[in-house]
Order: C-alpha cells, then sequence, then structure tokens
C-alpha cells in the first residue's frame, strides 16, 4: 500500500491537470468560437431586447429576441443605491417606469416595485399588451439567471461617472458566471475610460467603443459626443489605433435627426484598422440594406425579426 499512494497521488494530479488543460483549452475554443462569428457573420443585436415589440429591458423584450434568434440581447446597466446591476436605459426612471428620480437613488425593493410596462402600452398602442402592464425591472442577477449561457449578452455601461465601482462588479460578476470564458459577452460604452478599465480587468474580453455623431454648435461639421475620434470626415487610422488598443470594434449612430452621419468610406477606414463596425439603432429595412451592402459587421434593432428576414435576403 505504502508503494501505491505515491503512484495514486501522481496519477490523480496528472489527472487533474489534464482536467485543468480540457476546460482551459474548451474556454479558448469558445472564445475563439465568439470572435469568428463577430468577424464572420453579420450580428443581430436586439436593442434593449426586441424594443420595438415590448416594453425595453423587460422579460417580454427579452424572450421575444430571443425567440426571434438575435444573436446578442443589448442591455444598458445602472446602479441600485444598495449596488444591484439594474438593466434599464435611462438615468431616471421616469420615461420607463411610474417612479421618478435618479436609478441610483433607489434601492433594489423600491425599484422592484415599479411598474415597467404600462408606458409601452401608451407609447406604442400598435404592440400594447395588457399583460405588459406591471412588468418588473429587472437585475443583471436576474437575467443571467433565467438564460445562462443560452443567448449572448452585448452590456453597456451607462453613465460610469455616476457608478466607479460599475467596471468591477460587471467584470467580477459575468467572470463568476463563466460568461466571459463561454464566450458569451460583449461589453460597450460612449466612455473609453470605462471600456479601457474593462480591459484592463480582463482582456478576454469583446468591446466596442460606441460613438455619437451630431452636428457642432456652429453647424459646421460634426463632433463626437465624448471627442473620442473627431469628425468621421476628418477621423485618421491613428484615431482608430487608439480605439483598436482596447477594443474590437466601434459603434457609430447612422442617423442623426433623419441625415446619415457615417458612409462606406468610415466602415471601410474602420476595417483597415481592424475595427469590427456595429451601427445604431436602425429599425427600417433599407437602412440596413444600405449598411450590410456598405460592409457592416452587426446592426443594433429594436426589430431583430425585421433584420433577420434583410439578411436571409442578402
Ligand atoms: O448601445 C448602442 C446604442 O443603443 C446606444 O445608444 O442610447 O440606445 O443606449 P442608446
Ligand atoms: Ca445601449
Amino acid at each position: 500500500m505504502s508503494t501505491l499512494r505515491p503512484v495514486l497521488s501522481s496519477m490523480l494530479a496528472l489527472l487533474g491537470s489534464a482536467t485543468l488543460l480540457a476546460s482551459m483549452t474548451a474556454q479558448a475554443d469558445a472564445l475563439e468560437q465568439q470572435r469568428q462569428d463577430l468577424h464572420n457573420n453579420v450580428q443581430v443585436i436586439a436593442h434593449r431586447g426586441a424594443s420595438g415589440y415590448a416594453p425595453e429591458h423587460t422579460w417580454y423584450a427579452y424572450d421575444k429576441a430571443r425567440a426571434m434568434g438575435a444573436d446578442y440581447i443589448e442591455l444598458d446597466v445602472h446602479m441600485s443605491a444598495d449596488g444591484h446591476l439594474m438593466a434599464i436605459h435611462d438615468t431616471t426612471l421616469e420615461r420607463t417606469t411610474d417612479g421618478q428620480g435618479p436609478v441610483k437613488e433607489h434601492s433594489l425593493d423600491e425599484l422592484k416595485a415599479l411598474d415597467a410596462g404600462s408606458w409601452f402600452n401608451k407609447a406604442h398602442p400598435k404592440y400594447a399588451k395588457a399583460t405588459y402592464a406591471g412588468a418588473k425591472m429587472l437585475t443583471l442577477d436576474q437575467i443571467i439567471d433565467r438564460y445562462g449561457q443560452d443567448v449572448r449578452y452585448y452590456i453597456e455601461t451607462k453613465s460610469p461617472k455616476d457608478y466607479p465601482e460599475l467596471q468591477d462588479a460587471l467584470v467580477s460578476k459575468l467572470e463568476a458566471e463563466g460568461l466571459v470564458q463561454s464566450g458569451s459577452v460583449v461589453i460597450q460604452s460612449f466612455s473609453q475610460a470605462s471600456l479601457q478599465e474593462v480591459h484592463g480587468l480582463n482582456p478576454n474580453i469583446p468591446l466596442i467603443q460606441l460613438l455619437w455623431y451630431s452636428p457642432s454648435e456652429d453647424g459646421d461639421t460634426l463632433e463626437e459626443w465624448t471627442g473620442v475620434t473627431p469628425s468621421p470626415a476628418n477621423i485618421s487610422d491613428a484615431d482608430f489605433q487608439v480605439i483598436a488598443d482596447y477594443a474590437d470594434g466601434v459603434g457609430p449612430n447612422y442617423l442623426y435627426e433623419g441625415e446619415p452621419v457615417i458612409d462606406a468610406s468610415f466602415i471601410e477606414q474602420a476595417h483597415a484598422n481592424d475595427l469590427l463596425v456595429h451601427s445604431y439603432t436602425i429599425n427600417d429595412k433599407d437602412q440596413m440594406h444600405q449598411l450590410l451592402d456598405w460592409g457592416a459587421d452587426g446592426l443594433f434593432t429594436n426589430f431583430p425579426d425585421r433584420l433577420k428576414a434583410v439578411l436571409a435576403e442578402e
């Protein structure tokens, strides 16, 4: 028996490292698969869920997006006063709930008591449903508990200045759930600092630098909301290379008040700098065809079924 013990323990150690190796290989494969999907297939990104048909950031919008075969469910996250990651777009509660004031000034219990669905029935009578009334705000925890690794999540860090701990809390949660290793998440933000922090925390997470182009005060040119880039007309390879240092792509708006702010050359130049282009928010079929013709790699849409149909026509 005494001679057998060292043999057994080295066999067990071998088994242990073999298992570890196997899981590391599986993780590398999953991440590689995600990157290949991002680079080889046009991604259907369900903007706040299928928010054209159901109240944004509710089970109704997410379940519909999933049923429509979206590649990603897009989530905007803020934090409650007691540190919970909440799925909601606005910094305040008035537009999409019957609550008032900043999200960050409300506890989870207070947020959970709100009606996050009735507003949609008033705003979109064409798609209104009685069941939407009383829909609840959701935490990221709940969303991950429900869908696990069955969906991919495209998570936006909203107003990081209000939540300095947001990046750390988000990355820790996603790692703990194995969603980074399974290639199930993309993180996006208008805040360059937020993305650079996430990149420092875990460089395996694909990142998208969001861009908002609108006319400058004098109206002579376009400017980017946070100054990450100059106007599309003046953007240089060096500007794109700054972004490519931490991100895998850019997410620009396509239109400003109905007028295009990006074009084929913007997408071409981004690609020449190894950056994907995911444009928002595209609900019109002709605009979808236009951006796909220009080589867009993904589109944010409130109507994932419409984009799926357009992709089937392409
Ligand atoms: O996240 C992409 C796009 O959704 C950015 O705009 O305001 O809808 O979050 P917003
Ligand atoms: Ca968003």
